[in-house]
């Protein structure tokens, strides 16, 4: 399905709903007092009953609307007038696609608000048209009977002199959209179905789909390159590792690479150092840093910014059995550092630790890597904001500064060197673990011993990237949160 665009009056649009914001105490005039013409008053006198607050995402469906080309109106609320920002507007356009597509109606137009404030036309629209794509996709695909229906046909409505604006950002939402459901299809299918030669197909796939090269290690490949690290915590697994790498080069060929780095554990079991039935439940949704590697490196190379970006996804399963790795083995890493097991369920660093050092020698300059890496982090910072850990201030504050622009909450914690300390073994460089504290930031200084002296930003996203329940604006399990905070950095270094 193709989003249109169309400069049509709200009420010739022809659908099975017509969304309309309306923000508090709303200004009668221009497209909203013709629709209100049309419904020969009711939208005013809704407003004058108190029934139509504009209180933010509240709905109020119009089921019988003659003088309507559409069959029906859905009134979403923008909140207050001079508070309207993109986070508010996304949760209101969210809360209204879900709605219509909770039902079996086929279409809609949804009407860009006439005054947005603080909000461009082109930014309105690609929220509205990311909202068109990604509301109508559940967690529930394999439900016989899913609560979630596919949209026929999606219209956007702009004034005339919007409409190269509203065009423009109809394309770029579209592509945010369509990764971000990338990332959360991989997230939320369950993990008999992607396990790490599962997701490097999808990934190809996904890639050649976008025009961009994709290249699978697997395990001879891994061996010949001395992951250690890595091939340990896959050892246990009947499932072999593999990892992707997507490559996108948009710059000049001189430019700097950056490089997006994700842990893919497509299922954390804890291995011998075993997770309770309740730690394990979502461990599907433990290679969400990969996925949004992923998702995030195609939408960029689909917008074609001018930048090179090469992701790189490190994916295995973490499992019981006669070969698991032990508590007490020591690992070597591909960059000769040692390594003692202290615990098998700190898996993800020892993955990362491999592939963070290959996209070294690979010749990334900057480096974002993404883990669902700590509970610790989810202690600290709660589960909707993403922890921030880097080796560099000026690249730290060019992440947090794309993460405000996208509207994804993120914040930076410290990284003292006597953090470090606590990894110390009598046996080999360091162990894997750092014990009972501040291991968020423990997990991270583990990182730090693999990325050299590039400049480096660690995200967990153990809280943020995968969420408990439904909500009206927003489906449980995976969120793709980041995929806009990394397209909104790559836009910034081209
Ligand atoms: N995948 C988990 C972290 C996690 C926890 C992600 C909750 C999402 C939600 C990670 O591999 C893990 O098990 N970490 C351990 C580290 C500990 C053994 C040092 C943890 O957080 O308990
Ligand atoms: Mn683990
Ligand atoms: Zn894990």
């Amino acid at each position: 399905m193709e989003i249109q665009v169309s400069t049509q009056a709200w009420h010739e649009a022809e659908a099975d709903w017509l969304v309309v914001g309306v923000t508090e105490s709303p200004d009668l005039s221009g497209s909203f007092a013709a629709l209100d013409a049309s419904l020969g008053g009711s939208l005013s006198r809704l407003v004058e009953a108190g029934d139509l607050t504009g209180k933010l995402a509240e709905l109020l469906p119009v089921l019988d609307a003659p003088g309507l080309s559409a069959r029906r109106l859905l009134a979403v609320g923008l909140g207050k007038a001079d508070e309207l920002n993109g986070e508010r507007f996304c949760k209101a356009m969210m809360t209204a696609v879900r709605s219509v597509a909770s039902k079996k109606d086929r279409s809609l137009a949804l009407a860009l608000p006439e005054s947005l404030s603080g909000l461009s036309t082109a930014d309105a629209a690609a929220i509205a048209a990311r909202a068109i794509v990604v509301g109508p996709v559940g967690q529930d695909s394999l439900k016989t009977e899913p609560g979630h229906h596919p949209l026929a046909a999606a219209t956007v409505l702009t004034p005339v002199d919007g409409e190269a604006d509203a065009k423009a950002g109809v394309t770029k939402g579209t592509i945010i959209g369509e990764a971000m459901n990338l990332t959360r299809n991989l997230v939320d299918l369950p993990p008999e179905m992607i396990y790490p030669e599962s997701f490097a197909e999808r990934a190809s796939e996904a890639a050649a789909a976008a025009g961009v090269s994709c290249r699978v290690l697997g395990q001879s490949e891994l061996e010949a390159e001395k992951m250690g690290s890595l091939l340990a915590v896959a050892q246990g697994s009947d499932r072999p590792p593999r990892v992707v790498i997507v490559e996108y080069k948009g710059g000049k060929a001189d430019a700097p690479t950056l490089a997006i780095v994700g842990k893919g554990v497509t299922f954390d079991s804890g291995g011998l150092s075993l997770k309770t039935s309740e730690g394990m439940l979502t461990m599907k949704c433990d290679m969400a840093g990969a996925a949004t590697a992923l998702g995030a490196t195609l939408a960029i190379a689909r917008l074609g910014l001018p930048v090179n970006v090469t992701g790189y996804m490190g994916l295995v399963e973490n499992m019981v059995s006669g070969n698991s790795y032990k508590l007490g083995d020591i690992l070597t890493a591909r960059n000769g550092v040692t390594i003692e097991v202290q615990n098998t369920d700190a898996e993800g660093r020892l993955v990362l630790a491999d592939v963070l050092s290959y996209a070294v020698d690979n010749g990334a300059d900057k480096i974002i890597d993404l883990a669902t890496l700590t509970g610790a982090c989810v202690v600290a910072l709660g589960e909707d904001v993403t922890g921030v850990f880097s080796n560099n201030q000026d690249w730290a504050d060019a992440v947090l500064s794309a993460a405000k622009t996208a509207g994804e909450d993120a914040w930076q914690l410290p990284m003292f060197d006597h953090y470090a300390e606590l990894l110390k073994s009598d046996v080999a460089d360091c162990r894997n673990i750092g014990g009972r504290w501040g291991g968020a930031i423990t997990a991270a200084k583990f990182l730090e011993k693999f990325v050299g002296e590039k400049p480096w930003v660690h995200l967990d996203i153990a809280g943020p990237s995968f969420a408990s329940s439904n909500k009206g604006h927003r489906e449980g399990g995976s969120t793709a949160c980041m995929v806009r905070t990394l397209i909104e950095v790559a836009a910034t270094l081209g």
